[in-house]
């Protein structure tokens, strides 16, 4: 059987666009001393491309991975606005975001195009982290499972199996991002027992060792229920990224200090 211990949990912070170069290194050096003695998850932080750089300096030496928040699978050519994934490796990307519902929302990506990302990032070594939720109009119609598994399984067309443990799934429920609105635990815990199952019939035991995160409205307040969840192997996270103290609280899975 799976235990949350068998896989290394995984803390992303996703920026979104927030944060230039110069306040992503100012928040390096006041995040790297809190989380020093971390030594036991893995700790991505996803910046916007122009940070990507000199936040990428700025963690060098540590073990803070830095991670894009999109790519173009193209290997380059005229692409105006776009970044190839040979950019990314360049700056030491370890991850790259691929498929997150603002992206799938506002930009109209669809999981065949995310599906192309992750296959170019796997190709440049670079560890996609690959999103999927449905809105609160699909969970309400009852079609969550059915929403969350057609874009996984369209979105990892192109993983083969020898490659599956390398990407990571991260589920975030649209309704969650940003809104406050957490899913319980126990409700994100059936969504991620489903996306392990639906792993296990694209790649078998593979899927025990694939982690899935969690991510919409994770806080300090709620990571450690969210994280005590069998199939919850980690956080991507948006708002409670962009403080120091909040993102490392996040990471150490500690509750802030009662204060009212
Ligand atoms: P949030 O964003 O933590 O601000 O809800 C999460 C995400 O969109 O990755």
């Amino acid at each position: 059987m799976s235990s949350p211990h068998q896989r290394r949990p995984i803390l992303a912070a996703n920026w979104k666009m927030q944060k230039g170069a110069a306040e992503a290194t100012a928040f390096a050096a006041a995040f790297l001393p809190l989380v020093a003695g971390a030594d036991s998850v893995d700790i991505v932080i996803a910046p916007p491309f122009t940070a990507l750089d000199r936040l990428g300096q700025a963690l060098s030496g540590s073990a803070v991975a830095l991670a894009a928040q999109n790519v173009n699978p193209e290997a380059s050519g005229a692409f105006t606005g776009e970044i190839a994934v040979s950019m990314l490796r360049e700056l030491g990307c370890g991850y790259g975001v691929v498929g997150h519902s603002e992206r799938r929302a506002l930009y109209r990506e669809s999981s065949d195009f995310v599906a192309a990302k992750a296959e170019a990032l796997l190709a440049a070594g670079i560890r996609p982290i690959v999103c999927v939720g449905e809105t609160l109009e699909e969970r309400e119609a009852d079609r969550a499972e059915a929403i969350v598994a057609g874009q996984l399984e369209a979105s990892l067309a192109r993983i083969p199996q020898d490659r599956a443990a390398e990407v990571v799934v991260a589920y975030e429920p649209v309704w969650a991002i940003g809104t406050g609105k957490t899913a319980t635990p126990e409700m994100a815990q059936a969504i991620h027992a489903f996306i392990r199952e639906r792993l296990r019939a694209l790649y078998g035991a593979t899927a025990e060792i694939i982690r899935i995160q969690y991510g919409g409205s994770v806080k300090p307040e709620n990571v450690r229920d969210i994280m005590s969840q069998e199939d919850i192997d980690g956080a991507l996270v948006g708002g409670a990224s962009l403080d120091p103290a909040s993102f490392a609280r996040i990471v150490l899975f500690q509750e802030p200090e009662a204060t009212q």
